[in-house]
C-alpha cells in the first residue's frame, strides 16, 4: 500500500449514481448534476450535498422540494453539460432537449428521458449552512422499466465515470434483511 491523497479518498466510497436534481420556481424549471448523494434510510430519506454557488441551492431553500432523476449512460454527455452551466442564465430543459413531466406531489418536473424519478420534499436544512446538506423525504417514485438502457453513471470525481456492470444476485445470503428483499 502507498499513501493516497486524502482529498481523493472519497472516491473509494461509492457515492451512488450521478443524479439530476430537478427544481421549479415561479414557473421556471431547472436541472443540476449531483454526485454527492446518499440514502439515509429506507422510508426513504436521502441526503444531497449542494454548493451554495449552485442556483439550485437557493431554489431548494425557497421551495423545499425537488425531483431526484436518475439518468443512464446514454445521457452521460448531457449530464456533464448540465453540471457545467447554470440555471441562472440557461433554460436547461430546452437547451438539452429534455422533457419535463408533471409529477404528483411537487411542482418540480420529472425528467422523461431518465430511468427513474423520485419526488422529494426537503425535511431538514439544519446542516445546509455548514455542510450544504439537504435532507429529503421521497414522496413518490417512478420507474421506466420498458427502457432498454438501465445502466447508471457513477462519477469518479475527476471527470471520469464508471458505468453500472453486471448484477450479482446474493439474495439467499441476506438472511438478516428479509423484509427489504
Ligand atoms: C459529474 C458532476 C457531478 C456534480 N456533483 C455535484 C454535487 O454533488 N454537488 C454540487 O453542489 N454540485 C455538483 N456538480 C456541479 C453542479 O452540477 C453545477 O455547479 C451546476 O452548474 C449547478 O447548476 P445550477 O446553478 O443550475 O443549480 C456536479 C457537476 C458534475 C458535472
Amino acid at each position: 500500500m502507498k499513501a493516497f491523497p486524502l482529498d481523493r479518498a472519497f472516491q473509494f466510497i461509492e457515492p451512488g449514481p450521478t443524479i439530476l436534481l430537478s427544481t421549479s420556481y415561479k414557473g421556471k424549471s431547472n436541472l443540476m448534476t449531483l454526485s454527492w448523494s446518499t440514502v439515509i434510510d429506507f422510508t426513504p430519506i436521502f441526503g444531497c450535498i449542494l454548493s451554495p454557488g449552485d442556483y439550485t441551492f437557493e431554489i431548494l431553500k425557497k421551495t423545499k422540494e425537488c425531483v431526484i432523476a436518475i439518468p443512464t449512460v446514454d445521457l452521460l454527455r448531457t449530464v456533464v453539460d448540465i453540471g457545467n452551466c447554470s440555471g441562472i442564465d440557461t433554460d436547461k430543459y430546452t437547451r438539452f432537449k429534455l422533457t419535463a413531466i408533471k409529477g404528483k406531489y411537487v411542482n418540480a418536473p420529472l425528467v422523461k428521458e431518465c430511468l427513474a424519478n423520485i419526488e422529494c420534499k426537503v425535511i431538514d436544512t439544519s446542516m445546509t449552512g455548514k455542510y450544504g446538506l439537504f435532507v429529503m423525504e421521497g414522496l413518490k417514485a417512478w420507474y421506466d422499466k420498458t427502457r432498454k438502457e438501465q445502466r447508471t453513471i457513477h462519477a469518479n470525481g475527476d471527470g471520469t465515470f464508471k458505468v453500472d456492470g453486471r448484477t450479482r444476485d446474493l439474495r439467499e445470503k441476506m438472511t438478516k434483511w428479509t423484509s427489504i428483499i
